[in-house]
């Protein structure tokens, strides 16, 4: 998911778009004291098919699992995004990453999260905001998902966690978990809308192709 619903829903915060710049020098620099420099991911965009796979169960928690969580998030904050499915970045896990608090400039501020082989066990309520992804350029649109969330899920070393979101992790986390199934936003919106935004971004990327 892009930063600008964030940004657009915590407009009193204060927050600082980060510079999008994609050297790994800066991405190391900004990523809250990671040990050694990541890899920087590049991401899929529509109408790319990888976009539409889905995502195996990960059953095996090593330091490779922990390595690309990594990369994640820091592939995350410099492409200003607040969260990233692991198939965004054509690996095929279920694997994603959140922190809406990535347009902090202040490493300290920051509120990562991993999750693995996320679940959603239970949903309520409807709330309707705006959307974006860095998957889908250039384009954003409202849709309507539950309010409150419970979701099952599994830490980097595989111990199992359960969170009851609401809000913005509500919705994020609902977004992340759609691209786990080949899902992607702007599949949610009404039929003719969805005709045509699609082809306006097919045409658009083969344009910049
Ligand atoms: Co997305």
């Amino acid at each position: 998911m892009s930063f600008f619903i964030f940004h657009r829903l915590c407009l009193n915060m204060n927050l600082v778009k980060i510079k999008a710049d994609n050297s790994k020098i800066y991405a190391r620099a900004v990523v809250f004291g990671l040990k050694k420099e990541m890899a920087l991911l590049d991401i899929y965009t529509f109408p790319d098919p990888i976009l539409r796979q889905q995502a195996a169960a990960v059953t095996v928690f090593d330091q490779e699992l922990d390595e690309t969580a990594q990369s994640m998030l820091e592939t995350m904050y410099v492409s200003s995004g607040i969260g990233l499915a692991a198939i965004q970045a054509g690996i095929l896990k279920k694997i994603i990453v959140i922190d809406l608090n990535s347009g902090e400039e202040e490493i300290s501020h920051r509120e990562p999260h991993v999750f693995i082989n996320p679940k959603i066990v239970k949903k309520s309520g409807n709330t309707v905001s705006e959307e974006g992804c860095l998957s889908v350029i250039e384009f954003r649109a409202e849709v309507e998902r539950a309010e409150k969330i419970t979701v099952e899920f599994q830490d980097v070393t595989g111990n199992a966690q359960k969170m009851d979101a609401e809000d913005m992790m509500a919705i994020c986390l609902q977004h992340e978990i759609d691209h786990l199934n080949g899902i992607l936003f702007i599949d949610h919106l009404p039929l003719l809308k969805q005709k045509m935004v699609k082809k306006r971004l097919t045409k658009l990327a083969k344009a910049e192709a």
